[in-house]
């Protein structure tokens, strides 16, 4: 397999086309952005902790029959995928009330909710990728009925899986976000699972060990990422 040329440039990662049409490189960067881009910046290594957390918890699903875009991690920061048609949603999974969800509905941060509530949003960054419900997905033709079904049954199992793994790391999977494509006719997770797409909380002293230390300026974000790899590459 040869990495061949660039494909797609995202904020976080570069997508790189390989000599396999099926199979395509990640490549996971130390950028950094918040607030669709306004806020900007670098933390270090970033992209290697990322592609690692990422490479655990897509095998951990997969071996819990969640089918992932995964092939394998190449190098430290690069990562074996398939090929995808990204479907333009992004799958937000909440277990306690954090962010937007917060803000949106008027709940302190923390406050558990007594169901998981799963969101979706357009895709769209020119929009700042608005929250939409299934009548704007049917409507706008970006998902069929099946496909948000298996969107959202995915999405929930994910968080079962995820959540009971990091309990055992301690911490509590506050909330995250996930991508899915196409892959032939097959829809599989896509993108990272890492501290960039979940917030993670420490179980008993509820500090941050996420992005929101980077979105919220709190200090302490290159140690976060490592904090989480830690105890992520202790209990695989
Ligand atoms: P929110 O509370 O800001 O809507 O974020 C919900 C979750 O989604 C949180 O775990 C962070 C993640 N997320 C992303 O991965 N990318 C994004 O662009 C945004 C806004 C949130
Ligand atoms: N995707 C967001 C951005 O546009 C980053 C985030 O809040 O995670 O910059």
């Amino acid at each position: 397999m040869r990495r061949l040329e660039q494909i797609y440039e995202g904020k976080a990662k570069r997508v790189y086309r390989t000599d396999d049409p099926q199979l395509y490189v990640v490549e996971y960067k130390d950028d950094a952005t918040a607030f669709n881009g306004l806020k900007k910046g670098q933390i270090a290594d970033k992209g290697i902790y990322n592609n690692r957390i990422s490479s655990v918890v897509f095998q951990l699903l997969s071996k819990h029959g969640i089918k992932t875009h995964f092939v394998k991690q190449l190098s430290d920061r690069e990562m074996l995928v398939k090929s995808l048609r990204i479907i333009p949603l992004e799958v937000v999974a909440r277990n306690i009330a954090a962010g937007s969800l917060a803000k949106r509905v008027g709940l302190e941060e923390g406050t558990p909710m007594s169901q998981t509530v799963l969101e979706f949003y357009y895709k769209r960054d020119d929009l700042g990728d608005p929250l939409v419900n299934d009548y704007h997905i049917r409507a706008l033709n970006l998902a069929t009925p099946q496909q948000l079904e298996a969107l959202a049954r995915m999405a929930l199992d994910t968080n079962r899986t995820l959540t009971d793994f990091l309990r055992r790391c301690g911490l509590l999977l506050v909330d995250f976000k996930l991508e899915f494509g196409l892959h032939g006719d097959e829809i599989l997770l896509g993108d990272e699972i890492s501290p960039d797409t979940c917030r993670l909380w420490d179980t008993t002293t509820q500090e941050k060990l996420d992005k929101d230390r980077f979105r919220r300026d709190l200090g302490g974000v290159e140690q976060a990422y490592q904090e989480v790899w830690r105890r992520v590459s202790e209990a695989k």
